[in-house]
C-alpha cells in the first residue's frame, strides 16, 4: 500500500475502535506514513480519546467518527471512500464476564459481519482484521512440538469450561 518516498498522501484508511490500545499504536504509525486516518469511536468528545489528538500530525490527518461496530450504517459512512480498513474494534473485557456469549462473541461476530459487508460495498481494496492468540492457542491438545499456525484453533468446549 506504500507509494514510493513511504509518502501515502492520497491514501485514505479507516481503523475501527481507534481509541483503544492496539488501534492507537496503529493510528500512530500510520499517521507516521502519511495516511489520511478515519478512527471510527463510540463516544466522540470524550477525553479517553484525547491521546490520539496529539499524536503528530492528527490535526491535519485524523478524523475521529462515530461508530458502532453493531450498527451498519455507522460502520459504513467512516469506511466509504477508504482504501483500506483494520477491524480492530471488539469488545475486550478486563475481567471475567457473567454471559461471553452475549456480551463478547455475539457483538465480536457481528460487528466483523457489519465490517466486511461495509466493506464489500464501499470497494474497499484491502481489509486487515486483528484477531487474538486467544484465537487459536487455547487447547491443551494442541502439540507441543509445533508452531502455532492457521491450522490451529481454540478449543470451544475447553475454553467455555475454564471461562477463557
Ligand atoms: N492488547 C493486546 O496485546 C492484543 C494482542 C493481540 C490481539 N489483540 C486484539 O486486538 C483487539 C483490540 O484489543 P485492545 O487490547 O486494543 O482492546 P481495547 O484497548 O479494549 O480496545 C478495544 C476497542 O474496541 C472498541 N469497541 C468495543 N466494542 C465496540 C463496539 N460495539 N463498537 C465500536 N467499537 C467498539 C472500543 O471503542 P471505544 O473506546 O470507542 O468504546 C475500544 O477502543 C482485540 O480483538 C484483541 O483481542 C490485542
Amino acid at each position: 500500500m506504500e507509494a514510493s518516498g513511504g509518502v501515502n498522501n492520497n491514501k485514505k484508511v479507516c481503523v475501527t475502535g481507534a481509541g483503544g490500545f492496539v488501534a492507537s499504536w496503529l493510528v500512530k504509525l500510520l499517521l507516521s506514513k502519511g495516511y489520511f486516518v478515519h478512527g471510527t469511536v463510540r463516544e466522540p468528545g470524550s477525553p479517553k480519546y484525547e491521546h490520539l489528538l496529539k499524536l503528530e500530525k492528527a490535526s491535519e490527518n485524523l478524523t475521529l467518527l462515530k461508530a458502532d461496530i453493531l450498527d451498519y450504517e455507522s460502520v459504513y459512512s467512516a469506511i466509504v471512500g477508504c482504501s483500506a480498513v483494520f477491524h480492530v474494534a471488539s469488545p475486550v473485557p478486563s475481567t471475567v464476564v457473567p454471559n461471553p456469549e452475549v456480551e463478547v462473541i455475539e457483538p465480536a461476530v457481528k460487528g466483523t459481519a457489519n465490517v466486511l459487508e461495509a466493506c464489500l460495498k464501499a470497494n474497499v481494496e484491502r481489509v486487515v482484521f486483528v484477531s487474538s492468540v486467544a484465537a487459536v492457542a487455547i487447547n491443551p491438545n494442541l502439540p507441543k512440538d509445533k508452531a502455532i499456525d492457521e491450522s490451529c484453533w481454540s478449543d470451544k468446549d475447553y475454553c467455555k469450561n475454564t471461562k477463557n
